[in-house]
């Protein structure tokens, strides 16, 4: 039995004192503690080295005090398992030196056996879970299909992924064909996740909201319907896409259990268009935690008091900024526990 159930219980619906609140990338690049990890290791061998995954997983837990943790980890490490070299280059960040850009490239891409390449990350799991301590629940993560695309064939970040969509308008067949690959890839990695003991799978849509509503139907959402159809009798997912809100009544539909949006759909709208009963997460924009402690505290209150106190869960809209000094991130988390309702 884990002792704060507040985040499990939003994610069944279940009515709670005040909303549970973790933060997007909350294991990461603002605390301190990271950066030292940072110093000596690269990106890719914290991922690999559970003792270390386990650390930064639990700093925040630690130094922060939000209701949940998620794994240190990252979505890349599903493609590098399909046979896609993928580094983290320091100021560049994900750098793919072969793009699967050609149908040709899209047949060599493997679905591999995820207990063989991507061991590590159930073991950091199980590490993990025996050093929370059941204190707080595990979240567990993948990319969707498209946001992991985007990166395999654009080959490294960008605003636009226009590499990427090209690639699916003008070669559709092979898109799909690897969006399938992906996909599949992602069900059997996340049912070993669960199995090594994560409470929730969160899915990161990062980049749907490039692409439009039709398309996002096509080269996005169908994929993410598979993947929650595939596991949510097992575990609670909570699909986020950003950018996504016009798809929020079919996600709505989808079994998924919450629904991450971001800052620029406002809750009344989120509410409205997620059809009032399904819980929510977000949307607290992460620009705003240079604000000052005290600003983050009536912001968030205001946030709380109009997605309502119920079916909902405290985040950011998106991952947490690198420079965020570490006591605007606790003011924030500080602030969803010391949560006043209006008064009547
Ligand atoms: O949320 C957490 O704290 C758990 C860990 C986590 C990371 N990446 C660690 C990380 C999670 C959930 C992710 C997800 C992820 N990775 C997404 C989806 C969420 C989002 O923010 O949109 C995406 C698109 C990626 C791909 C990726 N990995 C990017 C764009 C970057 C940043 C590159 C840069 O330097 O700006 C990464 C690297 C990465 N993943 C870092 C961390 C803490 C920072 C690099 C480092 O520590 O060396």
């Amino acid at each position: 039995m884990i002792k704060n159930d507040l985040f499990l219980k939003a994610l069944k619906g279940e009515s709670v004192e005040r909303p549970p609140v973790w933060m997007m990338r909350q294991a990461g690049r603002y605390l301190p503690d990271f950066m030292k990890l940072k110093e000596k290791y690269d990106f890719f061998t914290r991922c690999r080295t559970p003792e270390l995954a386990t650390e930064i997983t639990v700093m925040p837990i630690r130094q922060i005090g939000p209701d949940a943790a998620i794994l240190f980890s990252d979505i890349l490490v599903v493609p590098q398992a399909m046979n896609i070299e993928v580094e983290m280059k320091p100021g560049v960040g994900p750098w793919l030196p072969n793009p699967v850009n050609t149908a040709k490239k899209v047949e060599q891409v493997i679905v591999p056996d995820v207990n063989e390449e991507l061991d590590y990350v159930f073991e950091a799991i199980k590490l993990t879970k025996q050093e929370l301590n059941d204190d707080v629940p595990l979240i567990g993560f993948a990319g969707s299909p498209w946001t992991i695309l985007c990166y395999c064939v654009q080959g490294q970040g960008s605003k636009t992924f226009d590499k990427a969509k090209r690639f699916c308008f003008m070669e559709p067949i092979a898109a799909h064909t690897l969006l399938q690959k992906i996909t599949d890839t992602t069900i059997a990695y996340l049912k070993e996740k669960v199995k090594a003991g994560v409470d929730a799978i969160q899915l990161f849509d990062s980049w749907g909201g490039l692409l439009e509503p039709k398309d996002y139907q096509e080269f996005s959402w169908k994929y993410m319907q598979q993947i929650i159809d595939a596991l949510k009798d097992e575990v609670p997912v909570i699909a986020y896409g950003k950018g996504c809100w016009f798809a929020l009544k079919e996600m709505s539909q989808s079994g998924a259990a919450a629904l991450g949006v971001d800052w620029t759909c406002e809750a009344r709208n989120a509410r409205y268009l997620s059809g009032g009963q399904i819980t929510l997460q977000g949307n607290f924009d992460p620009a705003r935690l240079y604000s000052k402690p005290i600003e983050i505290k009536y912001m968030v209150n205001d946030m709380i008091n109009a997605f309502g106190k119920d079916r909902y869960i405290a985040n950011l809209g998106h991952g947490i900024l690198p420079d965020i000094p570490v006591d605007n991130a606790k003011a924030f988390v500080d602030a969803v526990k010391g949560y006043q309702p209006p008064n009547r």
